[in-house]
């Protein structure tokens, strides 16, 4: 398919400021615009780069504004609308569950709507491995395919889960040009300190306790954040429409396993680990089949875990007022 004009919501925050990132790279000629509401995930800071490009243009909009995403459907031809803004972090879901299904449904079911009315080549939905629940620790062999039933545990996963469903029903009842993907856990440059990795990093920078939930035993299939940005541009140029596409592959660790690789790295003792209350509902083990994508499209993951976290912690080490920004507050002024 020809591309010329791209929207990505949510690119203000983690994948998406990578996603947008790794186009320019790939396809310089290319026009891309951000809407982004700038919660507190979204960081203005990372896109400064890019906020003079002719072929870039910012827009604060939250996706639940229906009036306002069509005026800027109206205002763009887009060619592709690519889907990242979302609240993201399971925990928050559990503490206040509305945001997650009013940003995470009702955002959605608007740019789906507004692809429609605007005649949109094809709507990609950046979905999670979340979806289909968790794996046991005891059963190695077993992966999520895409035919995985859905089996969400937390309100963050529900909520995304409901995204997939009405994305497939639009497909199925308007002929929406839908595709989705579901991707395992991210990580690498300019991603929240709340999460796993960044949080580590941060606590054991600054000798403070690294809270880790229940022992640790947890497992996430460790996906470098440039390997899902590669699939997606796969997927957006050469993917079928109507199509579910598993990300990920093979890089399973423990959540202990992990922390002690960041604490090595830094040359920090391990007496620094606190084992806390761990979370509600903790699903136990993710593990993603690529082999869809791969057979399809030809995507792999190239990053191995051990190269992708060197490049991760480096990453922090060398931006360390990215990050100092994030923990001070500073950053939200320039939202
Ligand atoms: P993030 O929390 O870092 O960024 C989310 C971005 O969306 C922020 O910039 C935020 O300001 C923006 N946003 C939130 N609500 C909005 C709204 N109502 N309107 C407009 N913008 C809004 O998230 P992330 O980790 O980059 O995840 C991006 C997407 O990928 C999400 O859809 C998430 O579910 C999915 N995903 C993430 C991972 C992961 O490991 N991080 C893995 C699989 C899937
Ligand atoms: O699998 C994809 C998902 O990965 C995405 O859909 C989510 O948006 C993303 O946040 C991520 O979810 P997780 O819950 O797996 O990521 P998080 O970084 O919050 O936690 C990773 C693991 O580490 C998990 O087992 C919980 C554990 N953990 C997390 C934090 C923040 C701790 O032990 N201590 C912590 O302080």
């Amino acid at each position: 398919m020809i591309i010329i004009n791209i929207l990505v919501t949510g690119g203000a925050g983690f994948i998406g400021s990578n996603f947008i990132f790794y186009i320019f790279k790939k396809h310089p000629d290319y026009r891309i615009v951000c809407m982004d509401s700038l919660t507190y995930a979204g960081n203005l800071n990372t896109l400064k780069p890019l906020l003079e490009k002719e072929n870039f243009r910012f827009t604060k909009t939250d996706i639940t504004d229906r009036e306002e995403v069509f005026k800027i459907f109206e205002e763009e031809n887009f060619d592709v609308v690519v889907n990242f803004a979302a609240e993201s972090h399971v925990d928050r879901s559990i503490r206040n569950p509305s945001v997650f299904l009013k940003t995470n449904i009702i955002g959605t079911q608007v740019l789906l709507d507004a692809t429609n009315e605007f005649k949109i080549k094809r709507y990609h939905q950046v979905s999670t491995d979340e979806v289909y629940g968790d794996l046991p620790l005891d059963r190695p062999d077993l992966f999520f395919t895409e035919s995985t039933p859905l089996h969400a545990s937390s309100p963050y996963s529900a909520s995304k889960a409901s995204a997939d469903l009405l994305c497939q029903a639009y497909c199925r009842t308007f002929k929406t040009p839908v595709t989705i993907s579901r991707c395992s856990n991210n990580y690498g440059p300019y991603q929240f300190p709340e999460k796993l990795i960044p949080l580590m990093f941060v606590n054991a920078s600054n000798d403070k306790p690294l809270p880790v939930y229940g022992e640790g035993a947890n497992v996430r299939d460790w996906l470098y954040v440039d390997d899902h940005c590669k699939a997606i541009d796969m997927i957006i140029h050469n993917g079928t429409i109507g199509e579910v596409y598993n990300i990920g592959g093979h890089n399973e660790k423990n959540n202990l396993t992990v922390v002690k690789t960041i604490l090595k790295t830094l040359g920090k003792g391990e007496d620094l680990i606190t084992y806390v209350t761990d979370r509600p509902g903790h699903d136990m083990r993710y593990a993603i089949d690529p082999q869809k994508i791969k057979d399809e499209l030809g995507w792999y993951p190239e990053t191995d875990f051990e190269t992708g976290i060197r490049m991760t912690l480096q990453w922090y080490k060398d931006n360390e007022q990215w990050w100092q920004e994030i923990l001070d507050g500073s950053y939200q002024n320039q939202n």
